[in-house]
């Protein structure tokens, strides 16, 4: 490939203020200057320009100036049920290329509830559910408690405590009236899943007929699956939930939940959620790269919990991150990938 311009696109943690009233984990899934330099620090070492773009008011007229080649897109969006789309509806009005999934795959994978229909639509196993906008709805008959509440529309963890697990209708209501009020937005309540968690690292694209993979190392239909992560919520200063604390807590810390990678578990559990992971990224149009969150359920069955069409890419915090590393390839590998998947997309005939 030759040598690109490259923007690389993210809202900075630095630069959100807090609002008075701002729940107290209101910026986790913002990015640290440290995963902004290491993307572009990555992306030079493969013989790329690059530059940083805030993703705020200002990004059209700043993209539009600057014109890259491709933007590399990690941008949470400001605000709004659907903010991880903001910047790539942006780059597609202004016919920017840019990394990672498009405009409807992020305001899909950013409500949970819209997820899991599709999911269930396509036989694809999640836990059943209630979307609530408002604590005094009836309680569907078919769920049964313990049942757990989170916000429709957060990620990072956020929104989630261990008053999230359920065991009463007034403990219900309470937290269904705590998410709407502090996350201003609807809860989702699902069957309480008290097996293992699990989440597994996909790169990659559908294959078009007749079209060869990436490389020989993108086994599954166009996909290329990292090792089976387990976090393992009994280790660590938040017992029973992996939320915005306990991700911000350094690997091998005491305070931090286990991370197991490659999980120890039988090989026809790993092939069947790291299956199930590729079904479904596919499902929802995810491009390039996505993060597939499960916990099993009582019988030991995998549950799809949720996805991440713009997974954390902090070099020693996140997720597919720490999978990368245990499949043995690099952060610099991981990123140039990242790019090279949504580049050969663009540059392909007969590709949407
Ligand atoms: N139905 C459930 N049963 C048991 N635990 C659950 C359930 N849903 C969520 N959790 C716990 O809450 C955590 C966060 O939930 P989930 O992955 O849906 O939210 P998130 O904030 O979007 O996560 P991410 O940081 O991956 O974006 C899970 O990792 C898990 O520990
Ligand atoms: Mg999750």
């Amino acid at each position: 490939m030759r040598s690109l311009r490259i923007a690389v696109v993210a809202n900075r943690k630095a630069s959100m203020k807090a609002a008075a009233i701002a729940a107290a984990d209101a910026f986790a899934e913002y990015d640290t200057e440290e995963t902004i330099l290491s993307i572009q620090s990555a992306l030079r070492s493969a013989g790329h320009e690059t530059f940083f773009l805030e993703a705020d008011g200002g990004f059209a007229d700043a993209v539009r100036q600057s014109m890259p080649d491709i933007c590399f897109n990690i941008a949470e969006g400001l605000q709004g049920d659907s903010r991880e789309s903001h910047i790539p509806a942006i780059l597609e009005m202004l016919s920017i290329p840019y990394t990672g999934s498009k405009v409807l795959t992020h305001a899909i994978s950013l409500d949970k509830v819209a997820t899991k229909r599709i999911w269930r639509d396509l036989g694809l196993p999640t836990a059943p559910f209630q979307s609530f906008t408002h604590w005094d709805l009836p309680l569907d008959p078919g769920l049964e408690f313990p049942l757990f509440v989170k916000p429709v529309h957060e990620g990072s963890g956020m929104g989630i405590t261990v008053k999230s697990i359920v065991h009463t209708l007034e403990e219900l209501r309470e937290q269904i009236a705590w998410v709407i009020q502090t996350y201003k937005q609807p809860a989702l309540v699902e069957a309480y899943l008290p097996g293992r968690e699990f989440t597994v690292g996909v790169l990659g694209n559908q294959l078009l007929p007749g079209e060869k993979p990436h490389s020989e190392a993108y086994t599954l239909g166009g996909y290329h699956v990292f090792p089976v992560l387990e976090l393992d919520t009994q280790k660590g200063a938040v017992k029973g939930v992996y939320n915005a604390q306990a991700k911000s807590y350094a690997i091998d810390t005491e305070e931090a939940p286990g991370y197991l990678c490659p999980a120890d578990i039988p090989e026809t559990l790993a092939r069947e959620l790291q299956i199930l992971a590729v079904k479904a990224f596919d499902a929802l149009g995810g491009l390039d790269i996505g993060r597939v969150d499960f916990r099993l359920g009582a019988g030991g069955e995998p549950y799809l919990l949720e996805i991440n069409t713009l997974p954390g890419l902090n070099p020693v915090l996140s997720d597919i991150v720490i999978a990368a590393y245990a499949d043995g390839v690099s952060y610099e590998w991981l990123i140039n990938e990242i790019l090279d998947l949504a580049w050969e997309r663009y540059h392909k005939n007969g590709h949407v």
